[in-house]
Order: structure tokens, then sequence, then C-alpha cells
């Protein structure tokens, strides 16, 4: 289709486009691109210390500012302990911070009930931790279908299984559909686990040492098809990592340091 249709007029109260069709459809994502995914505010994080220990209290994370935009990419390194899995966390909406806002989406999360922020959560945001934490009673095929019933309008099931189907086919596991994770190695349930938080089409893939139990090769795999993900889907990938390498394969690193992100 021509792209001379194209409307995009820059109005008093704002750009807009005035045309449908394809050519909206990619300006729609460009957009969408652009957009933080979420973003931290002031974001303080502490536990309160044990009075009777005298341990003073110490800010894991101390007034830290963060945007991350859509299609963009880092990984987080930092030394055991400065708070890189609490920043996750906090980003993904599993933990709350002790001051500041987090925004997911447009959306600032800090009036919501849980259930509301759990249903952002599902609807925006997908997550890969070290163990795969896969059902092991249910197939590949179902795991990977379990975020999909959190979802308040669920999909209709055929077409969440065959988008289910095409992803576990991309990942290399056509034919590993109807296996229990005890029936597959250690790189094909974290590739599992990796279609399973993309089920929902996620906005934000928060992978937390996801190589950590991956030997070398495997661990290339899965870094490379989380790189090529987030181009192909535009969704902003973030990678808690203390393994150099895998900090390369994703390309941009930023580092942990007293409470604060820093490169
Ligand atoms: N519930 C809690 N109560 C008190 N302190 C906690 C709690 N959870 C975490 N911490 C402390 O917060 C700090 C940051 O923990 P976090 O798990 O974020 O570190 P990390 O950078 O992910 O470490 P690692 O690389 O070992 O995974 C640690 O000192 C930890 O002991
Ligand atoms: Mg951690």
């Amino acid at each position: 289709m021509s792209r001379q249709g194209w409307i995009f007029r820059v109005t008093p109260t704002g750009p807009k486009l005035l045309e449908t069709g394809p050519a909206k459809a990619e300006v729609e994502k460009m957009a969408e691109m652009t957009n933080p995914s979420v973003e931290l505010s002031g974001v303080s994080k502490w536990y309160e210390s044990n009075a009777s220990q005298e341990v003073p209290e110490r800010r894991i994370l101390d007034g830290l500012d963060l945007v991350v935009r859509g299609g963009e990419r880092f990984a987080i390194v930092g030394p055991s302990g400065c708070g890189k899995s609490t920043l996750l966390n906090i980003l993904g909406t599993l933990d709350a911070p002790s001051e500041g806002k987090v925004i997911v989406d447009g959306i600032d999360t800090s009036g919501l009930s849980e259930n509301e922020i759990a249903r952002i959560r599902s609807e925006k945001i997908g997550f890969i931790f070290q163990m795969h934490h896969l059902l092991p009673q249910c197939t590949a095929l179902e795991n990977v279908l379990v975020p999909t019933l959190a979802l308040a309008t669920r999909p209709d099931p055929a077409a969440a299984t065959e988008r289910a189907k095409r992803l576990l086919e991309r990942v290399g596991l056509a034919d590993k559909l109807n296996s229990q994770p005890g029936q597959l190695s250690g790189g094909e349930r974290q590739r599992v686990a990796v279609v399973r938080a993309l089920i929902n089409s996620p906005k934000l893939l928060l992978a937390d040492e996801p190589t950590g139990a991956l030997d070398e090769d495997n661990a290339k795999r899965l870094i490379d098809l989380l790189v090529e993900l987030n181009a192909s889907e535009g969704l902003a990938l973030i990678v808690v990592t203390h393994d150099r390498a895998v900090a390369e394969a994703v390309g941009s690193t930023r580092t942990l340091n007293r409470g604060k992100l820093e490169g």
C-alpha cells in the first residue's frame, strides 16, 4: 500500500494521525517503541533494621530514577547482595519500593490495590528466573498457557494455543510440545520459560540470572534468543547477570552501585 496517504499533522492540541490502515499501524508501533515501558522515580528500598542487633538501616536502592523505553535492552551487573534482584522485582511490581514511584506503561502503580497491580503485571510484564519454575505435571504447551489464565479478559483458547505453539516452534521446541519439564534438558526448560514469559505479549521482559543454571553454549543460545525477541517483538529487555559474556551479548550494561544505576 502506498504511503502517500499519510496524514500526520501537528495540531494545536498535539500530533494527530488521521489515517487508518497499515501506515497508521506502523506509526503507532514506532510511537509505542519510544514510550516508556516502565519508569522509576526516586525509588528507594530499605528493610527495617533489627534494633536488638544494632544493625544500621541500609538503603539497598537509594533515590533511583530510571526510564526504560519500548524496544530498549540492557544488562544490570553488580556484586552479590547489591540489590539487583530487588531492583528487578520492583520494576516488575513483584515488590513495592519503600519510597518513590513505579510507573508501568503510563500507569502509576502507587495507589493501586494488589489485584489491580497483579492485572497490570500479567498483561505487561514477563519474567524469567534462574530456575524455570515450570509446573512439573504439565506439558511444555500447558506451562506456556498458564499466564493466559491470569488475564482479565481470557483470550480465545484456540488462538492462545496457536500462539503458544508458534512461539515454541520458534525457539526450536516444535517436537517437545507435549513433554513434561522432567523430560526436557536445562536449556529446553529455560526456553519454555521464555515462551511462557512472552505468551501475553508483554511490553517488558525481566530476566534475573536467566543463564545461571545453564552451560556456556546454552547460555549463549538463550541470550541470543532474548536479544532476537527484543528486536523482533519491540519489547524492552532487562537482564540481571554477573556473567560478563552474558552482559556483552546483551550489548549495553548498567552497574548497580550504592543503590543507584550507573552507565
Ligand atoms: N526480606 C528481606 N529482609 C531483609 N533484607 C533483605 C530482604 N531481601 C533482601 N534483603 C537484602 O537486600 C540486599 C539485596 O538483595 P538482592 O537479592 O537484591 O541482591 P542481588 O544483587 O540480587 O544479589 P545476588 O547477585 O546474590 O543475587 C541483600 O543484602 C539482602 O540480604
Ligand atoms: Mg539476585
